[in-house]
């Protein structure tokens, strides 16, 4: 699945996390490789093997100075391409350093995060980015909310198509009573089972789940996966939302979500952490390998449960926000779920088809070189997921289809049918 995931560029940390010419370098780990990102002189992004080339030392202590990064043990200099530019300790006549090469990989910005390409293409036959509009936004316009997860990506993506869990692990203590008539909420308490339809598209997998509305209508939640791991979730309201999830693996056992939205457009409520839109506190970060975006919430303090609450049903689960409340349930399976144990049901058919989808990818890519879904395509991202209230007899695909376009302006929608409810 590495194999898979290195055809594509990878949103690999944020802007901010290397802010200037010559700052501090960072370790970075993707893909369960050590990296060490650092802003050259001239403002480009490297990302530049761990480990020195000469004899190893970690180039995380190097001085990033002159267009380049030094390592402090003999004072080799690498720029953001790997190329070794100076080699102090061997003799002037020495041509040595024109032979050493640090693995480094091609980096592009866009949206106020670094991409990253660690595939096999050269670099002047690299893919396009993914037109994903949620990157593709005005800086004014933009949310990036960033959290690590101890688990693998796929178990903590398979979370976000999994939109049957809403009405229990985040709104399970709101009874269909205390919500409007006529609200989506409305529709989607009062019927907690809701019924699956899912189909592949060019760039992954595509689902709409359904449950009755008002008489003559059918209330329907659209939602999507993305090659090689982004989701497009189905809360709030089609062709009004703009938002993606990255599931970016650090290594096998943990990951990072990486949401890019447009402001204002989920109907959601968010704070709590500065400019990083996730709802609840993180810790500092640390310079360790795993010690980026972490919530203060986790395993070691049961995620801050509070069984009074719970008890009382003033939440569900007592797990104080809905993004610690998706951490406690995927974590708590472990790093990596053992998936021969569990029982999937009809509510799971999105899950099942996406499993699927990605490892028919990459076994097709491991045993007949076959290049994975929308590497080259970057239109095939320009999509959008939520909620929408079609006539019973529409067929749900075709009558969305306008409303899933990217990059389409709809006046005429609003959030009010949201009714004040978080959508979630
Ligand atoms: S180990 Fe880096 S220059 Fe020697
Ligand atoms: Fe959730």
């Amino acid at each position: 699945m590495g194999t898979l995931m290195r055809q594509y560029w990878l949103p690999g940390l944020l802007s901010r996390e290397v802010p200037e010419p010559d700052s501090d370098p960072r370790r970075i780990m993707l893909l369960g490789e050590q990296l060490i990102a650092f802003r050259d002189t001239n403002g480009k992004v490297g990302l530049i093997q761990n480990n020195c080339p000469h004899r190893g030392a970690s180039l995380f202590f190097g001085r990033n100075e002159e267009a380049g990064l030094r390592c402090v043990y003999h004072g080799w200099k690498f720029d953001v391409t790997g190329r070794c530019i100076d080699m102090p300790n061997e003799p002037a006549e020495s041509d040595f350093k024109s032979k050493v090469k640090a693995v480094a990989y091609p980096t592009s910005e866009r949206g106020g995060i670094v991409w990253v390409y660690m595939g096999p293409r050269a670099e002047t036959e690299l893919p396009p980015l993914p037109d994903l509009e949620g990157n593709m936004l005005d800086e004014s316009q933009s949310g990036i909310g960033i959290f690590q997860r101890e688990c693998n990506w796929m178990q903590a993506l398979e979370g976000d198509i999994d939109t049957a869990h809403v009405g229990f692990l985040h709104q399970g203590a709101i009874s269909a009573d205390s919500v409007p008539a006529d609200s989506w909420a409305k529709y989607a308490l009062s019927d907690r089972a809701p019924r699956f339809k899912v189909l592949d598209i060019d760039g992954g997998v595509t689902y709409g789940t359904y449950r009755p509305a008002n008489p003559g209508n059918t209330y329907w939640r659209v939602a999507h996966f993305l090659f090689p791991f982004y989701t497009m979730v189905a809360a709030g309201v089609l062709g009004l939302k703009v938002a993606v999830r990255a599931w970016v693996p650090i290594d096998d056992d943990h990951c990072f979500g990486l949401s890019m939205s447009k402001l204002g457009t989920q109907g959601r409520r968010r704070g709590g952490a500065g400019d990083n839109l996730v709802d609840a506190p993180l810790r500092p970060d640390s310079t360790d390998w795993y010690g980026r975006f972490r919530f203060e919430a986790d395993a070691r303090n049961d995620y801050m449960i509070d069984r009074q609450k719970q008890r009382s049903l003033q939440s569900y689960t007592g797990i104080p926000s809905v993004s610690l409340e998706d951490h406690a349930v995927t974590e708590t399976m472990g790093p990596i779920y053992d998936r021969t144990q569990e029982r999937l049901g009809s509510s799971d058919a999105m899950i099942i088809r996406t499993r699927r989808r990605l490892i028919g990818a990459a076994v097709a890519l491991r045993d007949r070189g076959t290049l994975p879904p929308a590497v080259d395509d970057p239109a095939a991202y320009r999509l959008r997921s939520g909620g929408v209230v079609l006539p019973a007899d529409a067929d749900w695909t075709t009558a969305t289809r306008s409303l899933q376009e990217a990059f389409v302006d709809h006046p005429e929608l609003g959030l009010e049918v949201l009714a004040g409810v978080p959508a979630v």
